[in-house]
């Protein structure tokens, strides 16, 4: 038995639920989690903004020690310290052999169809395979990712996504170069990351757009040059007034929704990017006129999880942040114990605070 937090239909809170784990399959691992951030995602879940087989425990933000492995597991021992990587790529499909393993064509399934737990004799599914809003979880042995003992779980669960996202949006999607311009709209837990991603890749200028003012200050301490209220009416103009005048090479969207994608379009100067970080619904169009997308220049993309390979990524950014290069400590905001969780979901929702940590006793 262990505790989680169990979502059984969209719009409802959470509940703490005593469930039961699978037994450990050949090919799982079980992790004692030690800390799980809070991520947008989770809320766009809980809310039905983003579909999901239910009933299912949330939470794929998170890091622990491993207790069990399975018959056939090799990579790591109860005992190792592991961040839960949400895409699980199979290493064998086409965008895996491709190097593309965040859009593995395998993870997703794989990762929701594994034997995971129930609750009164019904299946939960974990939410991304990683299930981390729970004492304990069990996933593929792909779904961990071993690290050092000495790394801070808090930090090391944010790396789990947000700051693997938005560094990798901005090193690895993006590929912002010294001296470029860029803006980030939308500076939570993700939106920061892409702050401090873009300031490591050189940017000169990083306009950070939010409708809170903390956000904006923490964006400011995080590296961005300028910031810009989101509420503000003419936000198009001040950030081109604050980038020559033509818009930034880089426009980041980190919110997931199409008024600020189509803000981050507009404000992408003529032949650069316009990143699409957030995931908003499948329901919410963005128009862009045939004239535009073809007069602009503007090349719109998709990232999905930073365009990362997890293995080699979570180490990088856990070298950065023990070198100093990256401040992962001031993305945390608040510290809660699960049974707090909807508060903390209640929080996200209005904009308060970056990112909420679930600590475990
Ligand atoms: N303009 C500017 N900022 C806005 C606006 C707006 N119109 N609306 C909301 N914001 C800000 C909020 O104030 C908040 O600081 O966007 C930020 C969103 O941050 P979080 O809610 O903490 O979300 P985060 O976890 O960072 O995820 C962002 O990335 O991975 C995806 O699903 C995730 O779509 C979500 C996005
Ligand atoms: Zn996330
Ligand atoms: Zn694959």
């Amino acid at each position: 038995m262990t505790r989680a937090a169990v979502l059984t239909s969209t719009g409802t809170p959470l509940t703490i639920e005593e469930i039961d784990l699978a037994p450990t399959g050949a090919d799982q691992v079980r992790v004692r989690l030690h800390a799980t951030g809070v991520c947008h995602s989770d809320l766009s879940i809980v809310t039905g903004a983003l579909g999901h087989p239910l009933p299912a425990v949330p939470g794929h933000e998170g890091a622990g020690v491993v207790t069990e492995v399975g018959a056939g597991v090799t990579s790591v021992r109860p005992g190792d310290h592991v961040i839960l990587n949400w895409t699980p790529s199979c290493g064998a499909c086409w965008f895996c052999a491709k190097g593309e393993p965040y859009l593995c064509d395998r993870a997703g399934a794989d990762a929701v169809n594994a034997p995971y737990a129930s609750l009164g004799g019904t299946r939960l599914t974990p939410v991304l395979g990683s299930a981390a809003f729970a004492e304990e979880t069990l996933v593929l042995e792909r779904a961990v990712v071993p690290i050092p003992a000495g790394v801070a779980f808090e930090v090391a669960a944010l790396v789990g996504c947000a700051v693997t996202t938005g560094f990798g949006a901005a090193v690895n999607t993006a590929r912002v170069q010294p001296g470029d311009t860029v803006v980030v709209i939308g500076c939570g837990g993700v939106g920061l990351s892409i702050v401090e991603g873009a300031k490591y890749a050189g940017a000169t200028t990083v306009v950070a757009v939010d409708v809170t003012d903390d956000k904006r200050a923490l964006a400011a301490d995080l590296g961005a040059t300028h910031t810009v209220d989101g509420t503000a009416a003419d936000v198009e103009r001040q950030v081109r007034d604050l980038t020559g005048g033509r818009g930034a090479d880089h426009a980041f969207e980190a919110i997931g929704r199409s008024a600020t994608i189509r803000t981050a379009y507009r404000v992408t100067r003529r032949g650069g990017n316009t990143v699409v970080v957030g995931a908003g619904r499948h329901d919410d169009l963005v128009s862009f006129s045939a004239l535009e997308l073809f007069f602009q220049a503007r090349s719109l993309i998709g990232c999905v999880y930073g365009s990362a390979d997890v293995a080699r990524d979570f180490p990088k950014i856990l070298g950065l942040y023990a070198d100093g290069a990256l401040d992962l400590d001031r993305l945390i905001t608040k510290r809660i114990a699960l049974d707090h969780v909807n508060d903390a979901l209640a929080a996200m929702a209005a904009g308060e605070g970056a990112r909420t940590v679930i600590v475990f006793e």
